[in-house]
């Protein structure tokens, strides 16, 4: 494992100082060569670390070419998903290395105000930013211009860490997703065109911008360059860690000190992403690039070790109660679809499916895909078909036994 973003100061030491970071990592270069970064970036093959792995440099491009002087950078630490820990502590810790990535982004897309977007939950992350913006507010030897930078709170919301629904809470306080087109980066904040990034991919940013694209492509095993932020549950070390990209799920196993040498199934990308089988997981690379092309997600670097004592079932049903409940509730598909899901999914868990609850799950999780206003319906049915196919045997006991393989006791009893 290489320590880049996380490299520096013990984590338990909280967030490293200004002088601290700079003396550490150097300074930003000269003008003559952050007119370069674009490219740079584009060479380097960052891709976004908030979910969807879209190159960073064609993001930067599209924002830069659609400016006039008058775009927006909203540097995206909403961070709603629960299985996820990798933003804040980022944050926390590092707040200078998002900074820097968020003033280069501001100079290279041609920006006149930028945005940190702060899950409202992630009060260190907050108070680190804040002291950060302080510390830079009285610097005098520092690279870059000025740009104010204001930090936003949304509320507690799986959603609202979604770019669209995070522009509309910036302009009007509400933190729903609005349908697309226009994208934030034709018109966003302020109806200006918008760079969403994550702050994680801001951070690979201000590495990049220091040290090259070569350097950055020197780490990585499979086909996707660099490292990225994991986190890791379900053994006896969880926690956040940076991994080269490519590392298989089997060495993370490890490393989170995950018993089962052949392994119990995985969920990989959190809410959004899906389960894979343990003897199917095992060699995986943990690579963007390679697991979409298995068509299963990297997404924000979740990597969740299931148990093999834990119940498929009832963790999905659990999961597409709070999907249900944490949907904007504003398209068909989640008003009427996931509710039904959620609701179809805890009678098979409890015991008291209906006749044809299976039935129906497996067909909803085919055809209510595509019809939001965002991707909520799709992550939530993805996981959902995943589930049904990884735990196949356990499904179909609790529907037509009502028993609980896993727990070798009848479904809905307590665990
Ligand atoms: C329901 C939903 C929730 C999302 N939540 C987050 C989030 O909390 N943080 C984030 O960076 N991206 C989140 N995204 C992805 C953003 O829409 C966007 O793609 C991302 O911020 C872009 O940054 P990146 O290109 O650096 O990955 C979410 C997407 C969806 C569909
Ligand atoms: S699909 Fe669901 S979460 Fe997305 S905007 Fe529509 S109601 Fe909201």
């Amino acid at each position: 494992m290489t320590a880049r973003l996380l490299a520096g100061p013990d984590l338990a030491a909280g967030a490293e100082s200004l002088p601290g970071h700079r003396a550490r990592l150097g300074d930003l270069p000269g003008r003559a060569e952050r007119e370069h970064l674009i490219p740079t970036l584009l060479a380097a093959g960052l891709l976004g670390r908030g979910g969807a792995g879209f190159p960073v440099g064609r993001k930067w491009e599209s924002v830069a070419g659609r400016s006039r002087g008058d775009a927006v950078v909203l540097a995206n630490g909403a961070e709603g998903e629960p299985l996820s820990h990798k933003d804040r502590v980022l944050m926390a810790t590092r707040p200078h290395l998002v900074l820097d990535g968020l003033e280069l982004a501001a100079e290279a897309v041609g920006a006149r105000r930028a945005v940190l977007y702060v899950g409202s939950e992630h009060t260190q992350a907050r108070a680190a930013l804040e002291r950060a913006l302080g510390e830079r507010e009285a610097d005098r030897a520092r690279a870059l211009p000025r740009v104010p930078i204001a930090i936003v709170t949304p509320p507690v919301s799986y959603v609202a860490g979604e770019e669209s629904a995070a522009v509309h809470f910036v302009n009007a306080g509400d933190p729903r997703p609005t349908t697309v087109p226009p994208r934030p980066f034709e018109k966003g904040v302020g109806g200006k065109p918008t760079l969403v990034q994550n702050v994680e991919s801001l951070a690979h940013a201000a590495l990049i911008a220091r040290y090259g694209d070569a350097w950055y492509r020197e780490v990585g095993r499979a086909t996707t360059p660099g490292t990225a932020l994991a986190t890791v549950s379900g053994g006896q070390r969880p926690g956040v860690l940076e991994i080269d990209l490519g590392t298989t799920i089997g060495e993370l196993a490890q490393w989170a000190g995950v018993q089962a040498t052949v392994g119990s199934p995985v969920l990989l990308g959190g809410y959004f992403g899906g389960l894979v089988a343990g003897a199917d997981a095992w060699g995986m690379p943990l690579d963007p690039a390679v697991l979409r092309a298995q068509r299963s997600a990297f997404g924000a670097g979740i990597v969740a070790f299931m148990g093999d004592d834990a119940c498929g079932v009832t963790t999905i049903a659990r999961i597409m109660d709070y999907m249900a409940g944490s949907s904007a509730a504003q398209c068909g598909p989640c008003v009427f679809g996931l509710r039904a899901i959620a609701d179809a999914a805890a009678r098979v868990a409890t015991g008291q499916a209906r006749q044809d609850d299976l039935a129906r799950l497996r067909g909803w999780s085919g055809s209510i895909a595509g019809r939001g206003a965002c991707r909520m319906p799709d992550g939530a049915t993805g996981l959902l078909a995943s589930s049904i196919r990884v735990y196949e045997a356990d499904w179909v006991a609790h529907q037509h036994h009502r028993r609980c393989i896993a727990r070798g006791a009848s479904a809905g009893a307590p665990a």
